[in-house]
């Protein structure tokens, strides 16, 4: 029966059965030309008055390219993804949501979720920089989309716990930070393990003006970057602080022109990129454990990573270049 349906012969014409009468072939495709010819100009005239193809993302590092096992799945919609740096192993990420400010909607911390999973397992890439526009990194999570929620909701699907996949990447990420970072895209920076600033950066935790507080790790990561009082300053005021204020807090490590941010950010990520990734991930593993533990079990567990190098090739590489004044040529293993 199935059979019959999906392979009876091939398909009817236009306009032949049901009553209608069957024409000769030759007649029908001399139609069906005829019915495709107004369509087939109209295209070709659209062609025509088609933009061109986008330009690289990175007009001075014009050496950038797409990431081929991003191109094999769904497109991203809120993301633009790339390899970028003299050796492409700089994974770049640039939240594109430019109408709500790259808002943190459920859509784009999935694409994030997905872009950076594949940043992680791309052997070519050592670091990552994610950006937003000049405007706003991120003005937080998508309220109109939080709006309704219910807390069973919440609770029950662990609305924001997803996110903590920023934090759980081993390879080093650097938040290049130009405009908003509020609320969920502070939150977002703070994950990364290294925050640059554009001048006009602003960084703030404006939740409570919402009526809610953070919700994606804001109150513990801010109050261990920036001590407790600015902390509590900002979530219960909403109050915003600057580029240069967050740096002098210890919040950023650096502040550039709005317009260089973005190649800096880069040339740190290449720097780090050019190291061992094995050794780079163990040295991320043990400065995180400074945020996770106490003192003692925090330096037993550097130890433990410091003797593991010993186990790599790349630190055999890395000793004996020093000690054969050349430079190292790691491989990651
Ligand atoms: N969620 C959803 N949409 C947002 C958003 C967010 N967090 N932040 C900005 N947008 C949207 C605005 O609704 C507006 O969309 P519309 O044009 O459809 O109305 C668009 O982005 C531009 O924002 P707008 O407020 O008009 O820009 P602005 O330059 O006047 O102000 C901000 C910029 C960042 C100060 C302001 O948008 C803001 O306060 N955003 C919310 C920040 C926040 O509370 N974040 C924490 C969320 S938990």
């Amino acid at each position: 029966m199935g059979k019959a349906q999906c392979g009876a012969g091939p398909p009817r014409p236009m306009g032949a059965g049901q009553g209608g009468a069957v024409l000769p072939r030759s007649a029908m495709a001399a139609s069906l030309r005829a019915l495709l010819r107004p369509v087939v100009a109209a295209a070709a005239r659209h062609r025509a008055f088609l933009p061109p193809p986008p330009r690289p993302l990175l007009g001075a590092r014009a050496c950038s390219t797409a990431v081929p096992g991003l191109r094999a799945g769904a497109p991203f919609q809120f993301l633009s993804v790339q390899k970028t740096g003299a050796r492409q192993s700089v994974g770049l990420i640039r939240l594109n949501r430019p109408q709500a400010l790259n808002a943190l909607c459920q859509g784009l911390m999935e694409e994030l979720r997905r872009a950076l999973e594949d940043l992680e397992t791309d052997p070519q890439v050592g670091a990552i920089v994610i950006t937003g526009s000049q405007k706003a990194f991120a003005a937080g999570a998508d309220i109109k989309e939080m709006q309704n929620k219910t807390f069973q909701e919440c609770y029950s699907t662990g609305f924001l716990t997803g996110w903590d996949k920023v934090s759980t990447v081993r390879k080093p990420i650097i938040a290049a930070v130009n405009g908003y970072a509020l609320g969920g895209g502070c939150e977002l920076a703070m994950m990364c393990d290294i925050i640059y600033a554009g001048e006009k950066a602003q960084f703030g935790q404006p939740e409570i003006l919402l009526g809610t507080i953070p919700g994606a790790g804001g109150s513990q990561r801010l109050t261990r970057a920036v001590g407790k009082s600015l902390a509590m300053e900002m979530i219960l005021t909403g109050d915003r602080i600057s580029a240069a204020e967050a740096k002098e807090a210890g919040l950023v490590s650096k502040v550039f022109p709005v317009e260089k941010l973005l190649d800096e950010a880069i040339a740190c990520a290449e720097k780090i990129a050019s190291n061992s990734k094995l050794v780079a991930a163990m040295a991320k593993e043990s400065v995180n454990a400074a945020f996770e533990t106490t003192l003692a079990e925090g330096t037993r567990t550097e130890k433990r990573l410091f003797y593991a190098t010993f186990t790599t090739d790349d630190r055999k590489e890395g000793m004996m270049a020093f000690v054969e004044k050349r430079k190292a040529k790691f491989t990651d293993s």
